[in-house]
C-alpha cells in the first residue's frame, strides 16, 4: 500500500511517499481504509527527533475511513462501518492520567497511508454531519482543545479566554468551543491576515502577538489563557491575566523553558495547569459536544498523499489558518 514514510534522515528530508506492507489486524484490532488524515505539529517534532538508525515509520495521528478488516474477539464493529480515529492509545478513563499519553503515528505506524491497523477501542462512529475531510483532521487537535478548555481550564460561560497563536489547529477548535459555551474569546497572531480571519468569527479582540497586549485589550483582563507557544509569548500572559486566573499549557512551539517570577505567580494566586491530549471518555464527550453545537473544523487546505512534504512545508512556514489534511482516497482500489 502507499504511505508517507519517514526513514533515513532526521526532519522533513527523511519523508517520502512509497510502498509499505499492509498489515492484518490481530486480536482486538481492526483495520481502517483511510479516506482522509490530518497533519499536526507533533509530526514535525517526531521527524526532527528521529535519526538515520530508526526503522521506517508511517506518520499521522488523525484520520477517518471505513473498516475493512476486523480481528478476532472484536465486538460491535463490522466491515463497512464509517469511523473516526481516536489517536490516544490506552487511556480510557479521564481520571487515570498516564505519565505520557501514547499517540498513534510514532512509535506505532499511523494514518498517512491507505490503511492503518489499530485497537478497536480507538475508533468511534463517524459523526454524520461531518464530511470525510472534516472528520479526518479533527481528532487530535479537537480533543486537546476540549480537555484544555473544559476538563483542565474549567472555562465557564461569561469568562474571558485568551488564545495565543490563533493560526494553529488546536487554537481554532478552542476558539469555536469556547464561543459555543458563551465565553468571551480574544486571540493573538503574528499574522494580520489571520487576525482578520479570526474577526470573521466575531472574536472579542484580535491582538498582534508582538504588540502591547495590555493596551490592545483596552485594560480588560482575562480569566483563562491557553498556551501552546511558550517562551515567545509567555511573559506577556502575566500582564493580562486576572487574579485567580488559569494558564493552561499544552505545547512548547517556541521552546521548552520559560522564566517566571514566582511572585508574579503567587501574589495574584494564579494556577498554571498542564494538559495533554485526552482520554477515550473525553473523546466521546468532545464528539457529542461538537455535534450539539454544530461545530465544524476549519480546513485550511487538503493535499494528496504524494504532496505530504508540501503540506508540511506550509505548516512549518506557519501559513495555515486551521487544519491541514491529506486526501487518501485517490490511491484506494
Ligand atoms: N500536549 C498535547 O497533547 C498537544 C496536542 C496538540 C498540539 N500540541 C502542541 O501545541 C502546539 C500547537 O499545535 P498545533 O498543531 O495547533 O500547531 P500549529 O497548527 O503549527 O500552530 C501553532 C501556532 O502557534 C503560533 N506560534 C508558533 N510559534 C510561534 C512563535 N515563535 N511566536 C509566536 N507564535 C507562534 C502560530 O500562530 P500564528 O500563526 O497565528 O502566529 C502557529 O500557527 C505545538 O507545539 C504542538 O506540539 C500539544
Amino acid at each position: 500500500m502507499k504511505a508517507a514514510i519517514h526513514h533515513g534522515r532526521s526532519g522533513l528530508d527523511g519523508l517520502r511517499v512509497g510502498e509499505m506492507n499492509m498489515e492484518e489486524p490481530g486480536p482486538g484490532e481492526i483495520r481502517v481504509r483511510l479516506k482522509t488524515a490530518g497533519l499536526n505539529h507533533r509530526d514535525l517534532f517526531i521527524m526532527k527527533g528521529r535519526s538515520s538508525l530508526d526503522p521506517p515509520l508511517i506518520l499521522g495521528s488523525d484520520g477517518a475511513g471505513i473498516i475493512d478488516a476486523v480481528g478476532e474477539g472484536v465486538d460491535g464493529w463490522a466491515v463497512g462501518s464509517d469511523v473516526i480515529i481516536l489517536p490516544t492509545i490506552g487511556w480510557n478513563k479521564t481520571e487515570e492520567v498516564p505519565y505520557v499519553p501514547q499517540i498513534l503515528g510514532g512509535p506505532t505506524n499511523g494514518t498517512f497511508a491507505e490503511t492503518v491497523v489499530i485497537p478497536a477501542k480507538n475508533v468511534f462512529s463517524k459523526p454524520e454531519y461531518l464530511s470525510w475531510e472534516e472528520a479526518g483532521v479533527l481528532p487530535l487537535s479537537a480533543l486537546t482543545a476540549y480537555r484544555a478548555l473544559f476538563t483542565r481550564g474549567k472555562l465557564q460561560a461569561g469568562e474571558h479566554v485568551l488564545i495565543p497563536g490563533i493560526g494553529g489547529g488546536v487554537a481554532t477548535y478552542a476558539m469555536l468551543m469556547a464561543q459555543a459555551v458563551g465565553a468571551v474569546v480574544s486571540v493573538t497572531s503574528r499574522n494580520e491576515t489571520k487576525l482578520e480571519e479570526s474577526r470573521r468569527f466575531s472574536v472579542h479582540r484580535a491582538l498582534s502577538s508582538s504588540g502591547n497586549w495590555n493596551e490592545d485589550l483596552k485594560g480588560e483582563k482575562v480569566d483563562v489563557i491557553l498556551d501552546s507557544i511558550g517562551p515567545a509569548t509567555f511573559s506577556k500572559y502575566l500582564d493580562v491575566i486576572k487574579p485567580n486566573g488559569r494558564i493552561v499549557s499544552f505545547g512548547a512551539s517556541s521552546g521548552d523553558s520559560v522564566e517566571v517570577s514566582l511572585r508574579a505567580l503567587f501574589y495574584p494566586q494564579l494556577s498554571w495547569i498542564g494538559t495533554s491530549m485526552g482520554s477515550r471518555e473525553e473523546f466521546g464527550d468532545m464528539l457529542r459536544f461538537m455535534e450539539e453545537h454544530a461545530i465544524r473544523p476549519l480546513i485550511d487546505r487538503i493535499y494528496p498523499l504524494n504532496e505530504t512534504a508540501e503540506a508540511f512545508r506550509r505548516m512549518t512556514a506557519g501559513e495555515q489558518f486551521g487544519n491541514i489534511g491529506l486526501d487518501l482516497t485517490f490511491s484506494c482500489t
